[in-house]
């Protein structure tokens, strides 16, 4: 656990003020680019997702999609993509959700999640845990149940966790990392 962690933080890059003054970005470019870290990271997450019994993988756009699919076919799971309102062809459930200024929304294809699923969730960050919450929100609408949240990056002093936790009626919060 430690050496992963170390083999992961090692390869998250800090770079300050982006994409606004005041913000420390955390850019995971270069993990994304170590074969060996890009493994260990995906192996990680497919564990978490067999050890909590997921039947399915939901990943985040963007960078959800990104550590998402590798971990899904490594754990054996088909992979629905949640995306940006717009994206998806097809028949879609949709949720808004609140952002720091404003508001935004996330669809997914209505027919890829269905009653008898147990979703886990994966994402690059936790923080606020609004993105999180409302992709929650759209499996419980679809009838599946929810697995956990698997995130990569937990920023703990934005209490993301404790937004989940209604709906996450005592699922999982899984942070690889806790920053
Ligand atoms: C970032 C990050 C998470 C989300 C976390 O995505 O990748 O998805 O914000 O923030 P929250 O917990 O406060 O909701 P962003 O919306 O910037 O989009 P991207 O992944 O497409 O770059
Ligand atoms: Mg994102």
């Amino acid at each position: 656990r430690e050496a992963l962690q170390g083999l992961l933080l090692a390869r998250i890059r800090d770079v300050p003020d982006y994409p606004k003054p005041g913000v420390m970005f955390k850019d995971i470019t270069p993990l994304l680019a170590d074969p060996a870290a890009f493994e260990a990271l995906t192996d990680a997450l497919a564990e978490l997702c067999t050890r909590h019994g997921a039947t399915k993988v939901v990943g985040l756009e963007a960078r959800g999609f990104i550590l998402g699919a590798p971990a899904a076919i490594r754990a054996g799971l088909g992979f629905v993509p949640v995306r940006k309102a717009g994206k998806l062809p097809g028949a879609t459930l949709a949720q808004a959700y609140e952002l720091e200024y404003g508001t935004a929304e996330i669809e997914v294809h209505a027919e890829d999640l269905v009653p008898g699923d147990r979703v886990m969730v994966i994402d690059d960050v936790l923080a606020t845990g609004g993105t999180a919450e409302a992709s929650l929100q759209l499996i419980r609408r679809a009838g599946a149940e929810i697995a956990g949240v698997a995130v990569l990056m937990e920023l703990a002093f934005l209490n993301g966790r404790d937004r989940l936790t209604p709906t996450l009626a005592g699922g999982p919060v899984e942070a690889l990392l806790t920053i």
